[in-house]
């Protein structure tokens, strides 16, 4: 089995570790272009990005070839959406003449900085639901069911995710504050190598998927986005900065 995996803050590197198989870094991917996978069970596991995946993600998706048996879809999110998500990538994928053979979501901790307090979410959403969630989906996926939800939700809007992702990211932008001791772990944890190192401060490229990776991972929270709650942040508790870097650290 083969898991294609996007993480920012961990908990899909913590969902795809827990269903077992050969991980693969998606950003590790489109950094090798290596488009061809092959196995008997494949599976691409992500997070919802306003109702649908990632950018980088689906940049990923008009290039590569799966051939497999089973494959399976699972996003994780932390209010709403998933479902979205989920049909818009099987659809991508149908369109390729590639069959889904099973979709979930695991819903835990919202990382979306300007709107979620972290200090609430880790509170809210403990680690028994998550497991107990992921062991479903694992036995599902032993015994190759087939299982695809798509349930009603009110992001069921026609094309609700342009009209998210287009409000939001003109609402809400990163900014960049005084406090960098240089250690170079925004630069290492961002999947777009989109963080130049100078010797005062980091500074942003214009290639950013806005996954707050650099925000999350910065421990002098030099990182900060315009109205968000607090300063809180967060990365699963079951995942090291380390594993992000070997996730996400595409540059040279
Ligand atoms: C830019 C952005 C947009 C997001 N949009 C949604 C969303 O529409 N619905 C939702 O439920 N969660 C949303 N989230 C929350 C993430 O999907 C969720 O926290 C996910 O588990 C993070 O996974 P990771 O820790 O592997 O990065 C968003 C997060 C980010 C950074
Ligand atoms: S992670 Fe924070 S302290 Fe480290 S280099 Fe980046 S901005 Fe500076
Ligand atoms: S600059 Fe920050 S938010 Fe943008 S892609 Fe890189 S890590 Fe993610």
């Amino acid at each position: 089995m083969k898991i294609l995996y996007f993480t920012s803050t961990g908990n899909n590197l913590y969902i795809s570790r827990r269903l077992g198989g050969e991980l693969l870094s998606i950003p590790q991917l489109m950094k090798n272009r290596d488009f061809n996978i092959f196995d008997d069970v494949v599976g691409i596991v992500f997070p919802v990005y306003y109702a649908t995946s990632p950018k980088m993600i689906r940049e990923f998706l008009k290039e590569v070839n799966i051939t497999t048996d089973y494959l399976f879809l699972i996003c994780s999110y932390g209010s709403d959406g998933d479902q979205n998500a989920l049909k818009i990538m099987a659809k991508t994928l149908k369109k390729k003449g590639i069959n889904v053979n099973y979709t979930n979501s695991v819903l835990m901790v919202d990382n979306y900085l300007p709107i979620f307090d972290m200090v609430q979410e880790k509170n809210i959403k403990d680690d028994f639901e998550i497991d107990a969630q992921i062991d479903i989906i694992k036995n599902d996926i032993e015994s190759r069911k087939e299982y695809r939800l798509f349930k009603k939700s009110f992001t069921d809007i026609p094309h609700i995710e342009k009209v998210l992702e287009k409000i939001m990211t003109k609402r809400y932008h990163i900014i960049v504050g005084e406090g960098c001791i240089n250690c170079g772990i925004c630069v290492k944890v961002c999947p777009r190598a989109n963080i130049i190192l100078t010797e005062e401060k980091p500074v942003l490229a214009d290639n950013c998927e806005f996954c707050l990776g650099c925000a999350h991972h910065c421990k002098n929270k030099v990182f900060t986005i315009n109205n968000e709650p607090n300063d809180e942040r967060y990365i699963n508790s079951h995942v090291k900065v380390s594993e992000i870097i070997i996730s996400n650290n595409v540059g040279d």
